[in-house]
This record gives structure tokens, sequence and C-alpha cells, in this order.
């Protein structure tokens, strides 16, 4: 039960293998990219307690060297401190230009590997080992990596493709629930903006996908590579189409953003639940059916997920400074906020031309029913 998806970018294609147990056979998946035998892993505590022994395991039954470095967990590890620590630390290790550094870990070790590999030596190699279920269907693929600044998240990066992507899909039996079904946001994400039949495989198969059925969980996982990857092999530095993948977002981040990036509210359960606002004023705007929401929100109770604003705990701002935390995302253009909207499941486009009253008139609303 092992997939690949390719990456098409030329001299930069690469590929993303997915299927269980990947860790265990990295030795004999990552040993053709080495100049020489040996790679550095750059990990968080949390998963090198689960999963740099067996890597280490592989790699050196490879004959491969290790040498690892476990940062922090949480995402206040994606910022200046940590990339300093971690670039000094692949100094020391006197990682040369051809050599290869992995990132063993979730989206914030990936964020922060991958960036740290591009300014090492003016850019390494890297590959991407995922082990949680947002960064084996989105942010391991792609090549977006940096840093959050105090002024925002992901302000500070670069593009740059790893050399492979191994989503080991047995490592997600580590996952708590909940870091699953914030990942299940991001899967949902591409039947809702371009594949109607996805979404409708995943209203049949999503829960036995959660409760950890291996071939639907590869199967997942393949279908949202194969989409994110086409997206990215037309627009790989988000020109156009790539914002599509932001479907969720401009609404997720300024949830995130109202409830100060912490345990109130996940990434993915803030993109789901975007995802929702999305179609709520597709809706309203005309574009698309009523019951399209209302599937969709369907669909997110059925599966346990955070879906309406009162799913959140405590306290939100009013509308209008939700509004304001939206004017912030950098998917800005020329001041104009641009919105993800839908015509249908599977069907979504990029617009600037929402009116704001009924952004507003939408929050406000959403907000009311608390
Ligand atoms: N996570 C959105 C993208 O990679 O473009």
């Amino acid at each position: 039960m092992r997939e690949k998806v390719s990456v098409a970018l030329g001299e930069r294609a690469y590929e993303v293998v997915i299927g269980p147990d990947l860790i265990a056979g990295a030795g004999a998946l990552v040993a053709p990219l080495l100049a020489r035998p040996r790679v550095v892993v750059l990990t968080d505590e949390t998963v090198a307690g689960l999963h740099l022994e067996p890597l280490r395991r592989a790699l050196e039954g490879g004959g491969i060297d290790v040498a690892a470095l476990a940062l922090p967990p949480g995402e206040a590890t994606k910022g200046w401190a940590q990339l300093q620590r971690a670039v000094g630390w692949l100094l020391d290790q006197k990682v040369e230009r051809n050599d290869i550094v992995i990132a063993l870990g979730g989206g914030v070790i990936g964020d922060l590997a991958g960036f740290a590999a591009a300014v090492l030596r003016r850019g390494v190699r890297f590959v991407q080992i995922p082990t949680s279920l947002l960064a084996q269907v989105d942010s391991s693929v792609g090549g977006k990596t940096g840093i959050n600044a105090a002024q925002g998240k992901n302000l500070i990066g670069a593009f740059h493709q790893p050399s492979l992507v191994l989503a080991d899909t047995a490592a997600l039996d580590t996952l708590p629930a909940r870091d699953f079904l914030a990942g299940y946001g991001e899967v949902l994400k591409y039947g809702l903006l371009g594949d109607g039949a996805f979404f409708d495989w995943l209203e049949a198969h999503g829960p036995a996908l959660v409760a950890g059925d291996m071939a639907a969980r590869v199967g997942a996982v393949t279908r949202s590579v194969r989409m994110k990857a086409g997206i990215v092999a037309r627009d790989e530095t988000e020109q156009g189409d790539r914002a599509l993948l932001n479907l969720g977002h401009t609404f997720g981040h300024a949830l995130e953003a109202a409830t100060g990036y912490s345990a109130r509210l996940l990434h993915g359960e803030g993109v789901a639940m975007g995802c929702a606002l999305a179609f709520d004023l597709s809706a309203r705007l005309g574009l698309c059916a009523q019951e399209d929401p209302s599937r969709l929100r369907a669909h997110l109770r059925a599966m346990g997920m955070k879906t309406d604003l009162g799913d959140i705990s405590g306290d939100l701002p009013d509308a209008g400074a939700l509004l304001d935390l939206m004017a912030q995302d950098k998917k800005v253009v020329d001041g104009q906020l641009r919105f993800i909207l839908v015509r249908g499941i599977g069907d979504a486009f990029i617009t600037s031309d929402v009116p704001r009253e009924a952004v507003l008139g939408l929050l406000e609303d959403a907000l009311a029913s608390r």
C-alpha cells in the first residue's frame, strides 16, 4: 500500500511517497539522494520521543550516519530564536552544500527546517518526513518554508522545494484525536475547492479514516497531495491558482489571531470553520446553492469537528475587529481583501470583488448566533 505523487517542477521536481511504515524504510528511500552517507535531522522533542529512534535505526541500518537536534514542540518554536539555534547547529555539524537535512515532524518543524535549509550556505537540499496529517496533506508539499514574525504568521520565509517527501501514514496513529481532526480540515478543503467527488467520498469514508482505516488514510492523503502537487506545478510562487489553497484561510487566520493562536483554536479547525464561512458568504452573494453550506456543516458536525463560532470557547471580538484582522492577512493585494469563494462544492475561485458590508453582515450574524 504505497503511493507516489510527482511534483512536476522541472529540475526541482520531486516525489511524495505515501503509505505506512515509510520511516522504517527511510534508509533505502533516502540513500539515493546522498552524496555521502550522513544526514542531519531537525525534529521536536515530542516527535523525537515517538519517531526519532525508528528513523535513526532505519538510516543507520542503511549505513547512514545520523545527527539530530530536537527543538521544543509548539508554534513558538517557529521564530528567529530557534531558527538561529537550528542554523548554528547545522553549521556546527559541518553540513556541506551537498548534504541533506531531514525535517521530521509537523508543520512547525517542516517550515522551520525547510527555511534553515534554504538559507544555510545559500541553500542545501532537504527531505520532509511529515508526522501530522496537516503536514502530510499540505505544508510538507509545495516548498513554502519560513517562520513567524511579531507582525504575523509566516511573514519571513522562502520558497524552497524539498527533494523528497515521505508521508508515513502509520505515524498518524500517534496523533492526538484533536490534531488528526484539525488536519482533516485541510483534507476536506481539497474536496471543497476542486473535487466534488472527493467530498462525496469523504462523506462516506471520513469516519473510517479517522478511526484508523489505513487504506482510507492512504487514499485521502494521496488524493489531497495529488491535487496540491498539480496546483503547485502550475503556480509555484502563488501568482494565481495556488491561492485557491487558501480556501477558508482568510476567515480562519482572523479567528486564529482573535484567539491568540492558542489551544482555543487549532489552525486546521480555523480552516474548517473558515470554509463554512466562505460557503455562507458565497450563498449570501447568490454564487452557490443554499444547500451547499448546510451540507458542509452537516459533514463537519458528523465528524465531531468545530463548525460554528459558538464552538470556540471564551470571548471573541466584534465583527468589525474580525474584519480588521482579515485585512491584516498577507493575502491582501493592493489593500484589497481577496476571497476564495465557491460556485458549489468542488468549484472555488478567487475574487477581490466582495462588498465589505456582506462580510460584516455575515460575521455579525455568525457572532449573534453563538
Ligand atoms: N498552504 C497553502 C500553500 O501551500 O500554498
